[in-house]
């Protein structure tokens, strides 16, 4: 047997592969795509911008712009035969299992788009324009509302909400969810793009990294935390109630969503810009209750662990209060973080080794065989 090696649990601090992509300055609580920090990105770009910037490497100018926001407009529609599909599947589904199903049903219709290699930036702009359409669909047809009119002319975050909403957002809430795209579109290494990077790394199809993903990042660890802040909220209901309901979690040594984070040991710099943006649209509905409960959360939460906000903690509110329906918050999720997933897979597809790491076996050896007729 060979020598057992050290274990990482969780691949805690382990470097596996090198990338341009994306920095995070877990100490400095900062956030850089491909140079550039997150901060400024969140204040002055949009997510087409920064979808651009994730694949590419560079910043677009603005013909180059324009062109990835007109290709957006015209990658939108499903296959009649797919939409057929999603209308099919269980209205009583989780939107993160339809999304996975209908981007691994894509792939039948898009041979091309999934072969790996450099047409798979075709792949990455399909994806990324078809998340919203998919989502749009299947909510419309569980709520009994006519199926979703493809909007080419809407920007990524107004199509997203008008998919979502059947109405036409203001121009205050189309820059949350823009603002929110931004934040969202990449992390580095985190789960569900290290599941992409893995699937790619055996040198499959972009499409199947991409389902992989969207698995990987359902989990409540992971991008479904959104949805359960906003289940404690209501659980909690008024700010008076934010300790009792903490501690008794604690106790529990249950985990209090929106906390925490494997990289970041100060706030996350995301959840400082969404925090603004939770209290920005809270004052526009004239609703400050989450904010206020979020904010007495956070106080409680350091002061009980010294836990720091992480990106869920604030998301949900902003969501909530443009009138977007909790197991939507993931899939909005996904709709940005596949920009980031489908350039890890481009850049894995350009230096591919085979992720493959090693286990230490603890189980045992030389066991005698027993036959079956013989064992009791
Ligand atoms: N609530 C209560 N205790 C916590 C939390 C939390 N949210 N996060 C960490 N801890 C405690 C944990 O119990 C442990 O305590 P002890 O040493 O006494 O056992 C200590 O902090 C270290 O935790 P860990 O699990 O070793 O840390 P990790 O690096 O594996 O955890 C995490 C990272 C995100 C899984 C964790 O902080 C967590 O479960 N947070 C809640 C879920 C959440 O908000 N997820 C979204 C993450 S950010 C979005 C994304 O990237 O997907």
């Amino acid at each position: 047997m060979a020598e057992p090696v050290g274990v990482q649990r969780g691949l805690e601090d382990v470097v596996a592969l090198e990338s341009r992509i994306c920095f995070i300055d877990g100490k400095q609580g900062r956030l850089i795509y491909q140079g550039y920090d997150i901060r400024d990105l969140a204040a002055r770009s949009t997510f087409e911008e920064v979808a651009y910037l994730l694949w590419y490497g560079r910043l677009p100018t603005a013909a180059q712009l324009a062109d990835l926001k007109e290709r957006f407009g015209t990658l939108r529609a499903l296959p009649d035969r797919l939409q057929e599909q999603v209308d099919r599947m269980p209205a009583d589904a989780h939107p993160m299992d339809i999304l996975r199903t209908a981007v691994s049903g894509l792939a039948f219709f898009e041979p091309e788009e999934t072969r790996p290699g450099a047409s798979s930036i075709g792949g990455a702009q399909r994806l990324t324009a078809v998340l919203p359409t998919i989502l749009g669909q299947f909510h419309r047809r569980r709520k009994g509302l006519p199926p979703l009119a493809v909007r080419p002319e809407l920007s990524q975050a107004a199509y997203l909400l008008y998919a979502l909403l059947d109405r036409e957002p203001t121009e205050l809430e189309a820059r949350a969810i823009d603002v929110a795209l931004i934040l969202h579109a990449d992390h580095e290494l985190n789960a569900s793009t290290f599941a992409a990077r893995v699937t790619a790394s055996t040198l499959s199809d972009l499409y199947s990294a991409v389902t992989s993903a969207i698995g990987t990042l359902k989990g409540p660890l992971h991008g479904g935390a959104n949805e359960r802040v906003m289940e404690l909220l209501d659980e909690i209901g008024v700010p008076t109630r934010v300790d009792e309901v903490v501690h008794a979690k604690l106790v529990r040594h249950e985990r209090v969503m929106g906390f925490g984070h494997r990289v970041y040991k100060v706030e996350d710099p995301r959840a400082t810009i969404l925090r603004d943006w939770s209290r920005r649209i809270g004052e526009a509905a004239g609703d400050l209750h989450y904010y206020e409960l979020l904010r007495k959360l956070e106080e409680v939460v350091h002061r009980e662990k010294g836990l720091y906000p992480n990106v869920d903690l604030y998301s949900g509110s902003i969501y909530s209060l443009l009138g977007i329906t909790h197991d939507l918050f993931t899939p909005i999720f996904a709709s940005s973080r596949v920009a980031g997933w489908t350039a890890h897979v481009l850049e894995e597809y350009q230096d591919l080794r085979l992720i493959r790491p090693t286990a230490k076996y603890v189980g045992a050896v030389d066991l005698p065989y027993i036959p079956v007729a013989q064992r009791s």
